[in-house]
């Protein structure tokens, strides 16, 4: 899609002829070449050059201060990788196993991903939205739409915008409007939805809205619970069952995490889902799907595909890994003009490798129950049972689907969870902590880069760490 072909007699436009360009195709040949020369000298983790060491060291310190915060690991990248290797700017290599949590799941400087970031540096402008959208935001979003409806989901519309959040937003945004005066929403104990002052109230962590003022009522229904089966459902669809009969028509919609992410990638039988879904659907209340972090990451592109909930979906919007982010809808919810806007949509960079991104995962061998995505959480899955055989008192686990992956070290404490993963991060492993109460430690496997001996070489980092911790 970057590249369009320029037609033998037909009027084109000057940006074509520059695309097509035989010196422009052979700068940009000469730049992969160039990084794919450099990439090879990264083979493995590996520690920091003491040479560096020092320097970096007082770069992150003055990080931290300017941007008012300590980050969680003390990662600055110096701006290249290799698959699922990541170097950092004290010349340290680390594999990154939780990419920016979610975003770089064909791992670092991929080479498809890197050509498009190329042609979309080449465009005029930095940024595209509002007022001026390039043909690659045409093109992401026909093709999302083509690849979104492939189970006969019947979207009509993707907006795009420049993060979840945002797409979040906006998709609570058109189904309020729809179903106004209706106001209340409904999510799952656990979820996470992002941060605005409004997402926040959404997102059930009380942390994460200390201080904000309540601007909309929320009520919540537990998640699937594993150990008491059907038992669940039930419970699940009574406390929903509740909340409607104590406010009747003040549902604006239920927002689902399908896989809870920052919840600790606990998932749910399609029952559960449906359970709930037939009661909002018989109380005209939207179900809404937040597929920011398990877009691409299940046996198919949405999870609600993975799930065949297609034709039950009212609004999906999507995150991370498509580099530029989006909500879907029908043309039923389709918002008057004036609801939805923005300075920004995303870089012309982003929406090109967003582009070059669903061309892979539409034409590669990803989902199903044997693409790659099943085959490599599979092997992982192996390894990451038997070590928590080997240290039944350490580890639980594995937990997940897909290319989300976590385990529940040290019965899920806190701070021996955090412990473990800043001495990952130490070894050459990065990995992130998700949930609260158990405390898991998650890994996003960057899907589109990882090999199996990738693999081999994080569990036997961990299976060290794990020997020597206490
Ligand atoms: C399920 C879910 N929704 C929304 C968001 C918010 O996305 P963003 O951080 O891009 O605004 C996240 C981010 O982690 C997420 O996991």
């Amino acid at each position: 899609m970057s590249q369009q072909i320029v037609s033998e007699g037909v009027s084109v436009t000057v940006a074509q002829k520059l695309r097509e360009d035989p010196a422009v195709k052979q700068s940009i040949q000469t730049l992969l070449d160039a990084i794919q020369r450099h990439q090879a000298s990264i083979t493995g983790p590996r520690e920091a050059d003491p040479e560096l060491a020092e320097q970096y060291q007082k770069t992150v310190e003055e990080f931290y201060s300017l941007r008012g915060g300590k980050l969680f690991f003390p990662f600055l990248g110096s701006g290249i990788g290799k698959g699922s290797l990541v170097e950092l700017d004290d010349g340290s290599v680390k594999y990154d196993f939780i990419n920016g949590i979610g975003v770089h799941h064909f791992g670092h400087s991929h080479p498809k991903v890197t050509e498009a970031m190329l042609w979309g540096a080449m465009s005029d402008a930095v940024m595209e939205g509002n007022l001026q959208q390039n043909t690659d935001s045409h093109a992401f979003s026909k093709k999302i739409l083509e690849m979104a409806n492939v189970g006969g989901a019947g979207f009509d519309h993707c907006f795009l915008t420049s993060c979840g959040v945002m797409a979040g937003e906006n998709a609570l945004k058109i189904a309020m409007q729809k179903k106004f005066p209706a106001h209340r929403v409904l999510a799952f104990e656990g979820c996470f939805a992002g941060r605005t002052t409004t997402f926040s109230q959404i997102t059930d962590k009380p942390k994460f809205r200390e201080g904000l003022p309540s601007m909309l009522n929320v009520h919540y229904i537990p998640f699937y619970d594993e150990s008491s089966g059907s038992d669940s459902i039930e419970k699940s669809v009574t406390a929903l069952k509740a909340h409607l009969a104590r406010y009747p028509g003040e549902f604006t919609a239920m927002i689902f995490e399908l896989v809870q992410g920052e919840g600790g990638f606990y998932t749910a039988p399609v029952e559960f889902h449906r359970a709930l879904i037939d009661v909002l659907k018989e109380n005209n209340v939207a179900v809404l799907f937040d597929e920011v972090q398990t877009f691409a990451r299940t046996h198919a592109l949405f999870a609600y595909q993975h799930y065949e909930l297609d034709e039950l979906a009212d609004i999906v919007w999507f995150g991370k890994a498509s580099q530029v982010c989006g909500t879907l809808f029908r043309k039923e919810f389709a918002p008057r003009p004036g609801l939805l806007s923005q300075t920004f949509t995303a870089s012309s960079g982003a929406i090109h490798a967003g582009c070059a991104i669903l061309e892979e995962l539409d034409s590669g061998d990803y989902f199903g129950p044997d693409g790659k995505i099943a085959r490599q959480h599979a092997y992982f899955r192996s390894h990451l049972e038997r070590l928590c055989e080997k240290y039944p008192d350490k580890m639980a686990g594995p937990f997940g689907i897909g290319a989300m992956v976590a385990l529940t070290p040290f019965g899920g404490e806190a701070a021996k969870v955090q412990a473990l993963l800043h001495d990952l991060y130490r070894r050459g492993v990065m990995g992130f902590i998700a949930g609260g109460n158990p405390m898991r430690f998650r890994f996003l496997i960057p899907i589109g880069a990882v090999t199996e001996a990738d693999i081999d070489a994080v569990v036997e980092i961990l299976d060290q760490a794990l020997a020597e911790a206490d």
